[in-house]
């Protein structure tokens, strides 16, 4: 008896090994790890990214475009011109007053030449903090309006700089006034929010007179 296929069975087993090698990779059921490889880049490119945004903030803003701002100087800042200061924030008076201070004839009074800016700094920082209201003369010329207060919109610093500045432009000429003034008068202020009128204003400055 022979058998078909007697002969050497070890070739035929390899030969047919070969074929299944050569064949695809069947599909197979089930979920395969993911690489560790893989997994290993992508860790590295998420800490990478996290330490490059933490190394190259942008001063944490997009209104920066430097990545890497200098750093604002320790200890105190440069000291800054209260007439440069004070001229920018001049910007919010010259709707009314005019940027040469003359204001507007029969509506908005002038700085030019006016006691209430050269005189009494505690009264000018009064009219600023809280605002006038009703007829007010000024050089002999009756204004009936109104000036907004300025507490809530600048800091004493930057009070201080437009007083400053008012009372050393267009000819004016006064001593400079401290922050520490705008404060003191801020502070005897802190439950008079009303805006002044000529009367209430006199009653303020008048009787105290412990400034010039
Ligand atoms: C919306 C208009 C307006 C703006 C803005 C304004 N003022 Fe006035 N200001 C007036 C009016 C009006 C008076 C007179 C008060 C009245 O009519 O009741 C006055 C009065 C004054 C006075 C006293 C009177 C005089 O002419 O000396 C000073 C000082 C003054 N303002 C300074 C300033 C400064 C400084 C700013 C900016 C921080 C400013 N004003 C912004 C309208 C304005």
């Amino acid at each position: 008896m022979s058998a078909p296929h007697s002969d050497n069975l070890p070739d035929r087993i390899i030969q047919m090994h070969e074929q299944a090698v050569r064949e695809m990779v069947e599909p197979r059921d089930g979920i395969s790890p993911t690489p560790v490889t893989f997994l290993l880049m992508c860790f590295f490119f998420t800490a990478w990214g996290g330490y490059y945004i933490a190394d190259n903030p942008g001063a944490w803003s997009g209104m920066e475009y430097n990545e890497k701002p200098a750093t604002v100087a320790a200890g105190p800042s440069a000291p800054v011109d209260p007439m440069v200061m004070g001229r920018e924030v001049f910007g919010a008076c010259t709707q009314c007053h005019q940027a040469d201070g003359k204001g507007v004839a029969g509506t908005y009074p002038p700085l030019v030449a006016s006691d209430y800016v050269t005189g009494d700094e505690r009264r000018l920082a009064a009219i600023l903090v809280n605002g006038v209201n009703g007829p007010f003369v000024v050089n002999g010329a009756t204004y009936n309006s109104e000036m907004p207060k300025w507490r809530d919109y600048f800091n004493d610093e930057e009070l201080a700089a437009v007083m400053t500045f008012v009372r050393n432009s267009w000819g004016n000429k006064a001593p400079a006034v401290s922050k520490d003034t705008v404060a003191k008068v801020r502070a005897e202020l802190v439950d008079k929010p009303n805006a002044w009128t000529a009367s209430s204003l006199a009653e303020f400055s008048a009787p105290k007179g412990d400034t010039k």
